[in-house]
């Protein structure tokens, strides 16, 4: 559920001042940290409670990241450079990480496979962010597409899909879950120190 108290978070600080690219470059960052920490708390064995809580937050993230995508960041790129090719591949490897994240969501820790499943998801999306980070990503730039008015729009639906989904927003304490290029902005812009 959505805490309303005082609300000016830092999300809202930041809306706006995001592209479509930096938005999911963003997101991008996030998971690769996650995918990072799980592999810490496999070599560490850590606690089950812990694993499912970081697989849960991931599996979230990813699906927030994959709508948006496909709704609107998608759909952009496609008419805009008519690479269907290799859209067409994009969302493929959605559907891939779709199933695993579902077969997840589905399990616990301890049970056969878990860890390798999510192993596994982490590395084919790795796999997938390399591809729209090194070819999509430039390919939209070139394409002349409004970057800033498509990332405001998914702005709005990211934390529409998060409410729906039950997904706390960052508030005035988390700076130090903000990603380096968040800070930046908002240190630019005197919002914090
Ligand atoms: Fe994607
Ligand atoms: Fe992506």
């Amino acid at each position: 559920m959505r805490k309303n108290s005082k609300k000016t978070t830092l999300k809202e600080k930041l809306m706006g001042k995001k592209d479509a690219i930096d938005l999911l470059t963003d997101d991008h960052d996030e998971v690769k940290k996650i995918f990072k920490q799980f592999k810490q708390l496999v070599e560490d064995d850590a606690p089950h409670a812990e694993k499912a809580a970081l697989v849960k937050k991931a599996c979230n993230a990813l699906l927030v990241h994959t709508k948006l995508e496909e709704e609107l960041f998608y759909p952009a790129v496609r008419k805009a450079t008519g690479d269907d090719e290799l859209m067409d591949e994009a969302k493929v490897e959605h559907a891939g990480a779709k199933d695993l994240i579902e077969q997840l969501l589905d399990m616990m820790p301890g049970e056969d496979m878990y860890d390798a499943k999510f192993i596994v998801l982490s590395e084919q999306v790795k796999h997938h962010i390399k591809e729209e980070e090194g070819k999509m990503f430039p390919e939209a730039k070139s394409a002349k597409i409004d970057l800033d008015a498509l990332g405001r729009k998914m702005e709005r639906r990211k934390q529409d899909l998060e409410q729906e989904m039950g997904i706390t927003d960052v508030d005035e304490t988390d700076v130090g879950v903000l990603s380096g290029r968040d800070k930046a902005r908002l240190t630019d812009e005197g919002l914090i120190p």
